[in-house]
């Protein structure tokens, strides 16, 4: 009997953490607990627990005297919406979350479960970063578990949720997973925190503002999701989840829908008479789209392109468009890194692409010729040329220069390409063509303003259009916007058993 009550004793510690007084100190904080945030995420009843009774090995600074079974991390398996996973979830109130020898070894344990069984890795992050009073052993464990992220990548989905600080070097977990969704105002992830940033650049800044949600959402782009509060996030993981298949052997699970009128009307009006006219490429989107299916990624960072999943008649895909809406939808660095980094997501993991383009070309400008357009430019041509998912292009209006290209054109491997009636597919814009190939017979008029415009016009009839493309077969078909989800739903099934076969090679040289 005795033997069952020390079990008992043992269990019980473990589900307390840190303690009541602490677990009230997190919920003042607006915080869930470990093990309250698993409840949310896992189907009841699910959850089974590895390694509960595990404790630190630390013998220094009185470290003896305060052990705590679980050692600051609860991690097991569990189900999402019936989907396998395995989870950890730091503890906050077991010396702040921070990952000793211990805990790191825990962590790594079920990252080498998911990786064998193939299964998605989630990781609720809420620890104040090295177990200070263990000195190096804590550094390797973070080290471990890195390699194991690297090892992991494109084997299992990695989804990294931060809950709380996220600081120095354990950045670079979340950093190297899939996914990274924080919660604002109660999260926060940086190398170095405001204190070393005041003495080092002399900069006064919060640590929200440095490194809040927010901060990472629009101006880095280190997070794909701000969440409101902490359910908000849970929810957007199981969302996330719901997309993705369980490992890159596995396809995505096919929810069910019954086909209808798959006519979209409302497409046939969306594109405005003046092509220098902005509208929303989410409304095109949402027609496209099985309804409510849309899950925008990164939807706060380089608003010039779109990304995200979301079904076509059940099945998962991931859309990559340009936004007409900000800058006209040109490409630039950041919005060349969003897509190139989803369509290397998607195509990992077995998700067939859809890009929409209406692109003006490459952004001019010292500012981005200097930070790198080019290497940076070419990360999106190089992951869409890459990809070997199914992939199918809709150019809805213009498709200029390289942009042309770079944006699933025929040439680097699009399966089906169509094109709307508006589309302009051309090197470049009518007016800046006119001026160079006609520059003489312009200069030479008597009213050159008037020859730079009848240069324009002739330019613009010739190529500002998709006939030019579809003669030579660049373009499959140039289709009414309102058949265009018809089209997608049996391009789609077409391509389904697509199989591509690469050159051998060890792996590419993707230009980072
Ligand atoms: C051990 C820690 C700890 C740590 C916090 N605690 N961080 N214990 N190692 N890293 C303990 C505290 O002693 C305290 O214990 C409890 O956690 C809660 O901490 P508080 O400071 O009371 O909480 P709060 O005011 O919310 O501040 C949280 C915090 C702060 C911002 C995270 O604790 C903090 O700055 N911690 C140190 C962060 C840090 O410098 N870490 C090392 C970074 S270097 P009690 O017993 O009072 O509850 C690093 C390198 C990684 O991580 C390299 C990887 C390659």
């Amino acid at each position: 009997m005795d033997k069952v009550s020390a079990l008992r004793r043992k269990t019980k510690e473990a589900m307390q953490g840190g303690g009541e007084k602490r677990i009230e100190a997190q919920h003042k904080k607006g915080k869930l607990t470990a093990r309250e945030r698993l409840q949310l995420l896992l189907d009841e009843g699910s959850f089974e627990e590895i390694g509960m009774l595990v404790t630190h090995r630390s013998r220094d600074f009185g470290m003896e005297k305060e052990v705590y079974p679980g050692d600051g991390v609860v991690t097991g398996y569990g189900t999402v919406n019936g989907r396998m996973v395995y989870v950890y979830s730091q503890d906050f109130t077991v010396f702040g979350g921070s990952l000793s020898e211990t805990h790191a070894e825990k962590i790594c344990k079920i990252m080498d479960l998911a990786i064998q069984n193939g299964a998605p890795v989630v990781g609720l992050n809420d620890s104040g970063g090295a177990r200070i009073q263990e000195g190096v052993v804590s550094l390797g464990g973070y080290a471990d578990i890195f390699h194991r992220n690297v090892k992991a990548s494109g084997v299992v989905p990695q989804l990294s949720a931060i809950m709380g600080p996220c600081a120095g070097g354990a950045v670079y977990s979340p950093a190297i997973t899939d996914f990274i969704l924080m919660v604002e105002h109660t999260s926060y992830m940086f190398v170095t925190g405001p204190n070393v940033v005041k003495t080092v650049t002399h900069e006064t800044v919060t640590s929200e503002e440095l490194g809040g949600a927010k901060t990472h959402a629009s101006k880095s782009g280190v997070t794909h999701f701000a969440c409101a509060n902490e359910l908000e996030c849970i929810e957007n993981l199981k969302q996330l989840l719901s997309y993705m298949p369980q490992n890159c052997e596995d396809d995505a699970p096919v929810y069910e829908y019954e086909q209808g009128d798959e006519l979209r009307a409302k497409l046939n009006d969306i594109i405005p008479s003046n092509p220098n006219q902005p509208y929303d490429i989410k409304e095109v989107i949402e027609e496209l789209t099985d309804a409510n299916s849309f899950l925008e990624v990164h939807r706060e960072y380089a608003e010039n392109i779109v990304v995200g999943f979301a079904r076509i008649a059940g099945r998962s895909i991931g859309i990559i468009a340009n936004q007409p809406a900000t800058l006209a939808g040109v490409l630039d660095i950041d919005a060349s890194k969003k897509g190139a980094r989803f369509v290397r997501f998607c195509d990992a993991f077995n998700i067939p692409l859809l890009v929409l383009v209406d692109v003006p070309g490459f952004l001019p400008g010292t500012d981005q010729e200097w930070h790198g357009i080019i290497t940076n430019g070419a990360k999106l041509l190089y992951a869409l040329s890459e990809a070997t998912v199914p992939k199918i292009t809709v150019i809805t209006r213009k498709a200029y220069g390289g942009a042309y290209d770079v944006m699933n054109s025929k040439h680097i491997g699009a399966d089906i390409n169509y094109a709307w009636p508006t589309a302009e597919i051309a090197v470049m814009g009518a007016k800046g063509a006119a001026e160079i190939i006609f520059k003489k017979e312009i200069s030479e008029a008597a009213d050159p303003q008037a020859k730079l415009k009848e240069k324009e016009t002739e330019y613009l009839e010739k190529f500002a259009n998709p006939y030019g493309a579809a003669a030579r077969g660049f373009i499959d078909e140039v289709i009414m916007p309102d058949v265009t989800r018809q089209k997608l739903i049996k391009a789609y099934k077409m391509l389904e058993q697509k199989v591509s076969v690469l050159p051998k090679r060890k792996h590419g040289n993707i230009p980072l």
